[in-house]
């Protein structure tokens, strides 16, 4: 821990008022948050506080302008209590990203790897070990500096919440291809985690719904002729053994499931084509058979597999391999975050014991 982080312990931790066994997804929070703010250009002194409301001005920019962007990342414990990370730094680098699109300033990496090994230390029996278990951090920066004036503020915070978690999504996953709205366009800030992003899809997501799908799948805003992402995920398409996805862009967030998913499936002699992906090409295959398996990929749900998908009113149904790619993929993703499996690629981050 660096001398510059303050603490501030609960007094009593609330963790017996929670079901571990009947967890909503990001619904509960530990008992800690870590707060960092920025004014006069500069982060101020981190600090880690009970976890609870923030109070803002009601001109606080981030109401206004949007001026918010996030992390979702996990935390695993093994059965010896140690709690490990998944490629944390991937995460710091895009918060950053994420920002400097949004005219925000960089978050310094110190103050995020402290903050967060305290954290986690401070709240670590909300880790569960065991499958499926983890806790999500999310890490989000919003605008704090008082003012409707439409400018980039001149203040900010920088937050970190965490929840249990258990598997994402359950039951069936049907998706349906975008071939009107859109999520990102060319030049805009669809590689960014930005709050807006996901307010975007939501009108168009539920309209989706409203019909029976559970997600949507994005296509380029220009033509609607290749598939991009789903809401929170990227997607992978097997057509016969090969795996399909498409390349990152400025319209496409640079997924860490998924360059994780690339590498680990190339490093089996699977063959992975990083490519554009024609919306003609993946409705072909499913009507000649060899679109075997199509899946999301994403931090809270690692894969997700899809059973079917929709495109102008045409519905596909997809088979279920027994060998999944899907299956095989996740399992072994899963094994090497929880350090359950080696971890030839050092993707694993131990969090340090700490003193707290
Ligand atoms: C739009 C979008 N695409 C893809 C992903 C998957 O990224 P990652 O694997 O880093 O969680 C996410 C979730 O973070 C997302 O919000």
């Amino acid at each position: 821990m660096t001398d510059t982080l303050k603490v501030t312990k609960i007094s009593k931790s609330k963790i017996d008022q929670v079901d571990f066994s009947k967890l909503a997804f990001g619904t509960v929070f530990t008992d800690h948050m870590f707060v960092c703010e920025y004014k006069n250009g500069a982060w101020q002194t981190p600090e880690i506080l009970p976890y609870g409301p923030l109070q803002m001005d009601p001109s606080a920019k981030v109401f206004h302008y949007g001026q918010a962007v996030f992390e979702g990342m996990k935390a695993y414990k093994d059965d010896n209590g140690d709690v490990f990370m998944f490629r944390p730094e991937e995460n710091f680098n895009r918060i950053n990203k994420s920002s400097e699109r949004l005219a925000m300033p960089a978050f310094d990496k110190a103050y995020f790897f402290d903050g967060l090994n305290t954290l986690l230390n401070l709240d670590k029996d909300w880790i569960k070990s065991g499958e499926n278990n983890s806790l999500y951090i999310r890490p989000f920066v919003i605008a704090t500096e008082n003012g409707v004036s439409a400018s980039p503020a001149t203040e900010y915070k920088f937050i970190i919440i965490c929840a249990p978690a258990q598997a994402y999504y359950s039951g069936e996953v049907r998706v349906l291809f975008a071939d009107h709205y859109s999520r990102s366009a060319d030049g805009g800030v669809g590689f960014a985690k930005a709050a807006g992003n996901y307010a975007a899809q939501f009108y168009p997501t539920e309209l989706a719904k409203e019909k029976g799908y559970n997600q949507v799948v994005w296509t380029d805003a220009n033509s609607h002729e290749y598939l991009e992402e789903a809401g929170t995920m990227n997607v992978f398409f097997r057509v016969h053994d090969t795996l399909l996805t498409a390349p990152t862009s400025d319209r496409i967030l640079d997924g860490i499931t998924r360059k994780s998913l690339i590498e680990l499936a190339r490093s089996q002699g699977i063959t992975v084509e990083v490519r554009p992906v024609k919306v003609s090409e993946i409705v072909e295959a499913a009507e000649n058979g060899s679109l075997k398996e199509m899946f999301g990929a994403g931090t809270a749900a690692v894969i997700s597999p899809i059973s079917g998908f929709t495109h102008k009113d045409k519905k596909f149904d997809l088979p279920k391999p027994e060998d999944a790619y899907a299956t095989k993929l996740k399992k072994q993703l899963t094994e090497l975050q929880a350090n359950r499996a080696d971890d030839p690629f050092g993707w694993r981050y131990e969090v340090p014991a700490l003193e707290v």
